[in-house]
């Protein structure tokens, strides 16, 4: 029996996965596999650093200390063999907004932004509510996973005259960890036509032996000058609600210009739990990640091996990096809100693929790290509901 086996209730504590069902979907008799969070629970290193900081009962203004910035380097030296220094980091309460404020402060009104779709959907908002144009690159599905054209990206580039690229690395929702070829290519092109990337990497921790996640900005010194990326111990620690993430800021010129956004937003510090959470996460989350990695695969299998024997009509894209598993539901020819309602009557809430953009489209996300015993009632409803077509 493993500790992540444990499945605890989490209605009536605020989880957005779970009180938030009626709201989204209009039913709350059903299992969440939609948000991005974990049924887990925290390292108790972290849940240790949170009582010590509540039990002082003070909770007043913070400063990120030094001690915390070292964690995050440290961290980043082990994980991802990427030495970054202290300076080049920011501090945000999400990696959305941090991607919003990298748009505000290195585009102007009106400028094309570019994302690779079928892509975790708040992009679109970042780039559109700030006044900027949304590009799609779109992603291209061969043999059974997704591939970047970056032809096409050039001439995007080049028509739109575009100032950014924002990469979702590892890939939300397809789970593609892309390779360093694949890293220097886009880094190469972004460097040729001057545009800014920004790096979501918030799903950087979670990837599958033997895939091995690269931040694109460690490539090379000249990708690192306009590179902005995005880190949170939030997935990989399942500590969202804790709201503390970083940006990893190499360029000082661009380093100000965030900072001038955050302070037109007020933005200066994080909380007091989200300090403790992420700096102990970051210093002695190591042996718990492993462990929660090793169980995610085995969650991650069940689902491939169970439709695979079991529901012809989907095909499951197994993924390198993240604990989410995108499915292509094309087969049972139904519209996207057809196939949520057919999954829904089943008693599954799933991603809906359609929101990630184009190419999405009759595919569904699932979310796995949750109780192997949960995953395995979700891929016998969505049996049913396969079956119930026939
Ligand atoms: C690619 C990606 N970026 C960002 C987020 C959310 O980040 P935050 O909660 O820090 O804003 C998610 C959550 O699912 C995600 O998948």
């Amino acid at each position: 029996m493993s500790r992540f086996d444990e499945v605890i209730e989490r209605r009536g504590t605020n989880a957005v996965k779970w009180d938030g069902l009626k709201t989204v979907f209009g039913r709350e008799d059903v299992l969440p596999m939609w948000v991005a969070d974990m049924d887990f629970k925290a390292p108790e290193v972290v849940i240790d650093a949170i009582k010590q900081s509540a039990e002082h009962g003070i909770y007043g203004y913070t400063v990120v200390p030094d001690s915390t910035r070292e964690a995050i380097v440290d961290w980043m030296k082990d994980r991802h063999s990427w030495k970054i220094h202290k300076e080049w980091l920011l501090f945000n309460h999400g990696v959305v907004p941090s991607i919003g404020a990298a748009v505000e402060a290195l585009t102007e009104p009106g400028d094309a932004v570019i994302v690779q779709p079928p892509v975790y959907n708040p992009f679109f908002d970042m780039i559109e509510k700030n006044g900027r144009k949304l590009v799609y690159n779109e992603l291209v599905l061969q043999d059974g996973h997704y591939k970047m054209d970056l032809a096409d990206l050039e001439e995007k580039i080049k028509a739109e005259r575009a100032k950014m690229v924002v990469l979702c690395s590892p890939h939300n929702p397809g789970g593609r960890v892309w390779t360093k070829e694949e890293l220097t290519a886009l880094g190469s092109v972004c460097e040729k036509h001057n545009v800014f990337l920004v790096a979501d990497e918030i799903h950087a921790d979670l990837t599958r032996e033997p895939h091995k996640h690269i931040s694109i900005a460690s490539l090379s010194e000249r990708y690192a000058a306009f590179t902005v990326t995005l880190i949170a111990p939030s997935k990989t620690f399942n500590l969202a609600g804790l709201q503390a993430s970083s940006l990893i800021v190499p360029d000082k010129t661009i380093r100000t210009k965030i900072q001038k956004v955050f302070a037109k937003q007020g933005q200066f510090t994080l909380n007091q739990m989200g300090i403790a959470g992420m700096e102990a996460a970051y210093r002695s989350g190591h042996e718990w990640l492993d462990e929660a990695l090793e169980y995610i695969h085995g969650n991650v299998q069940l689902v491939k091996e169970y439709a695979d024997k079991n529901i012809p009509s989907l095909s499951v894209m197994e993924p390198e990096g993240s604990y989410l598993v995108w499915v292509d539901c094309r087969a049972l020819g139904l519209s996207d809100k057809e196939l949520l309602d057919l999954f829904l009557d089943h008693g599954v809430a799933l991603g809906n693929g359609a929101k990630y953009g184009p190419g999405g489209e009759g595919f569904m996300r699932i979310n796995v790290a949750c109780p192997r015993s949960t995953v395995a009632e979700t891929m016998e409803r969505m049996k049913k509901a396969a079956d119930s077509l026939s």
